[in-house]
């Protein structure tokens, strides 16, 4: 019996090939751009670097190390910064684990926004933490300030986390800060979704409200590399932090993604409030294209988002499944949320016009027409947007 044999290249190849006739939605990707992609394939790839310094051959990593936290620091405006997180999840653990083992956590709930990563029998469970779950509201994905603080002040939670999967609206920081603080809680501020938006200042500034730390992937919104940061003020939270990284949660810490990190840190520094200002604007607009065609979005009262996220308004999982598998049928990717985000499409410079055409295609699919034909037209539509923008 023969086998086809499988090719890497061959299936890398495919992948690229369908994801750029496709037109992305899911809020936690994106793009990058071909100087970042680039970076990740140099010799970088390979290297080893740690802190404090230990293998030879690193001058210049060391270097660009210290450039990418310059501009970090410079990018957020903020004092301490740890580039060396690998992921989101990652650096949710590091986090918690300096904070809360063995105490108690609050979040979110996943279904209400909240990480699925926090959910009881996952890092809570890791760490040996009790996870308490902040009243939320399920239309807008926020925490109910009064009843939050009322568990707050409570059940004293060594740590909480502010920020989630699904984040439409700012959360109450602000309102939080001086309830966690009284008790010698820390606050801290999961913005992986919105990291973009806060470097382009066009979401909240969590430090500036009260956070004492913020951690996120620089992925989603932000358009770099698979990888995380965390950002403080506090010289005692960043020295905490420090001690549990090196052999702890990372080794190494994969240098070609610093690299492409840093190269994306410029291109923010340069365009990336044009960039967020956009990425918003599209998704109301997107929003409210969807909503005139009668598909249903959860925060309609409330003007459906200030983020890069719209939420369609299906109750059933399967459902929502459906809806997903249904979307991609003609050649439109998005998760089983179904969370909706414009990040992909701002980078290919896509603007009004456009989140008026996504949103009839998005309907067209939905109300169940020949795949084929709407495939043709976003196929087209996507054609005019292969440059990126914003790089
Ligand atoms: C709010 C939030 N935090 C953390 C993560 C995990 O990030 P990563 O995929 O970079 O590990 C995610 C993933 O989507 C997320 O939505």
């Amino acid at each position: 019996m023969s086998r086809e044999l499988k090719n890497a290249w061959k299936l890398i190849k495919a992948h690229e090939s369908y994801r750029r006739k496709t037109l992305n939605l899911i809020p936690s990707e994106n793009i990058l751009s071909p100087k970042a992609l680039k970076a990740l394939s140099t010799d970088l790839a390979g290297r080893y670097a740690l802190k404090p310094e230990f293998y030879g051959g690193t001058k210049y990593i060391h270097e660009l190390w210290t450039y990418a936290e310059e501009l970090t620091r410079k990018l957020f405006n903020v004092e301490y910064v740890l580039l060396e997180p690998l992921s989101g999840h990652v650096a949710a653990i590091l986090v918690s684990h300096t904070f809360a083992k063995g105490g108690r956590l609050a979040t979110l709930p996943a279904e209400d926004g909240g990480y699925p990563g926090y959910e009881k029998t996952k890092i809570p469970d890791l760490i040996r933490a009790e996870l308490i779950e902040l009243p939320s509201s399920k239309e807008y994905y926020t925490p109910i300030v009064e009843d939050s603080m009322r568990v707050i002040e409570e059940r004293k939670p060594e740590l909480v986390i502010l920020g989630g999967s699904i984040i439409l609206f700012p959360h109450p920081v602000k309102e939080f800060s001086e309830i966690v603080h009284s008790y010698g809680g820390i606050l801290a501020y999961d913005a992986s979704h919105i990291l973009g938006l806060i470097a382009g200042r066009v979401f909240q500034d969590p430090l500036r409200e009260g956070a004492d730390l913020v951690y996120a992937s620089t992925h989603k919104t932000f358009p770099g590399p698979q990888g995380a940061i965390v950002l403080t003020n506090s010289f005692d939270v960043y020295e905490k932090l420090s001690e549990n990284i090196y052999h702890k949660i990372v080794d190494n810490i994969h240098l070609n993604r610093l690299a492409a990190y840093a190269v994306t840190v410029e291109e923010m520094l340069r365009y990336g409030m044009v960039y967020a200002k956009k990425v918003v604007e599209n998704a109301k607009h997107l929003a409210s294209s969807l909503d005139s065609l009668g598909v249903p979005l959860k925060a309609k009262d409330r003007g459906y988002t200030e983020s890069h996220q719209i939420i369609l308004d299906i109750q059933d999982s399967e459902a929502r499944v459906k809806v997903r598998d249904r979307l991609e049928e003609c050649g439109i990717i998005a998760d089983a949320g179904v969370r909706f985000g414009t990040n992909e499409v701002t980078r290919r410079g896509m603007g009004k016009r456009e989140m008026e055409k996504i949103a009839k295609l998005i309907h067209r699919a939905i109300e169940g027409e020949d795949p084929k034909k709407v495939k043709r037209e976003v196929r087209t539509l996507l054609n005019r947007f292969q440059t990126l923008k914003f790089c």
